[in-house]
């Protein structure tokens, strides 16, 4: 049986690869979920992947995910440090939820070392660059 999966994406994430490449990296989105498609082919995972800037988007993907997949990875972005919103859905969904960061957000800017949704996430990773997309998808199927 297949495993659906959603990748969800926040903010700012659809200019990776031209944003702050010197933080981000210079590797796009779309060259990410290509990756993760084929880790998915190899490991009979589907991959819903997606990007938004709102919020509220992000939410109804989320509320989406509770009757249609076991896991979300997401990178919230900015909304991980604001967003009680997006930790509320995300409190909502049964199954395993995975908090994705390029950069070690506990190596930068104060405010970026506290994360709402990662107090429902089942595990965080930092700080690992587009990797972390793997490693988080690796964690599902083990
Ligand atoms: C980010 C880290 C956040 O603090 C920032 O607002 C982002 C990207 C990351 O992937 O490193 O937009 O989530």
């Amino acid at each position: 049986m297949t495993t659906r999966v959603y990748i969800l994406n926040g903010p700012n994430l659809n200019l990776l690869g031209k944003r702050q490449p010197e933080i981000y990296g210079t590797e796009t989105l779309s060259d990410i979920e290509d990756k993760c498609l084929v880790f998915a082919k190899k490991n009979n995972l589907q991959i819903v992947f997606k990007q938004s800037n709102a919020e509220h988007e992000l939410i109804d993907w989320i509320q989406q995910a509770r009757s249609d997949a076991k896991a979300i990875i997401i990178n919230p972005a900015a909304y991980s440090h604001t967003s009680i919103a997006i930790l509320d859905a995300l409190n909502a969904f049964e199954g395993i939820v995975i908090e994705v960061h390029l950069s070690d957000i506990y190596q930068r800017e104060k405010f970026r070392h506290h994360s709402y949704t990662s107090i429902r996430a089942d595990n965080v990773i930092a700080g690992h660059g587009p990797e972390g997309y793997l490693m988080a998808l690796k964690k599902i199927t083990s």
